[in-house]
């Protein structure tokens, strides 16, 4: 998503929308998922997508955070938490597509929830392994398009209101696909425990790649 994509207006309304589903999904479980993907965040960390920052109180080996966010009202948000973070962390600017920084970085890249929101995947996909060391680790928590044909077949339907329910949000993504094209190799996929309230947004995987 692009920053003309929406509204100023569209942005703060859903920026205050997504911290408080953020609150709620991470004290119903999902603060537990980010806990155990960060635990292998080491060294030189770049998030994209930072949204209002729900990672950053998990990155405990990290030496250093960079945060990528090109919605200026989340980073409103994340600027606050950037504030108060245990570890070292900067916001830049930019998008998932284009980073401003060198070629091999960072130890580690991180997405939560960003492949399904990104204007060009294969982009992002292409930047992650650009600026990660060789060998360095890519880490994802992401929901994909169904397998199953029915759910499926309502996730293609709901897609186009989702996308502008959620900002930009899309529903029948495969990242795995575009991270394999993009080269990454040891691509590992465990799918997360999902309940009814994620809606058509499932099923939901974590995993990591390397670079
Ligand atoms: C569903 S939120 C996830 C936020 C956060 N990663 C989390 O786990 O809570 C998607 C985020 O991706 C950001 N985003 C959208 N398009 C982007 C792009 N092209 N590059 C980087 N981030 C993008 C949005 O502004 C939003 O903050």
């Amino acid at each position: 998503m692009t920053e003309s994509s929406r509204s100023p207006r569209g942005h703060w309304i859903f920026a205050a929308f997504y911290r408080r589903l953020c609150d709620v999904t991470d004290r119903a479980g999902f603060a537990k998922v980010r806990a155990s993907l960060l635990a292998d965040a080491t060294g030189d960390v770049l998030e994209i997508g930072a949204g209002t920052g729900g990672n950053l109180p998990h990155y405990v080996h990290a030496d250093r955070v960079f945060l990528v966010e090109p919605d200026p009202a989340m980073r409103k948000t994340l600027a606050a938490k950037v504030a108060r973070a245990a570890v070292p962390a900067e916001i830049a600017s930019g998008s998932a597509e284009q980073t401003p920084y060198a070629d091999d970085r960072f130890d580690t890249v991180v997405a939560t929830l960003v492949f399904c929101t990104v204007d060009d995947l294969d982009r992002a996909a292409a930047e992650a392994k650009r600026v990660l060391k060789p060998g360095g680790t890519l880490l994802f928590v992401e929901h994909v398009g169904a397998g199953e044909p029915k759910a499926r077949r309502t996730q293609e339907r709901v897609e186009p209101a989702w996308k502008r329910l959620f900002g930009g949000c899309h529903l029948t993504r495969d990242p795995v696909a575009a991270l394999e094209r993009a080269g990454f190799t040891g691509i590992t996929v465990d799918p997360l425990p999902v309940g009814r309230a994620s809606g058509p947004a499932r099923p939901i995987i974590r995993g990591s790649a390397r670079a």
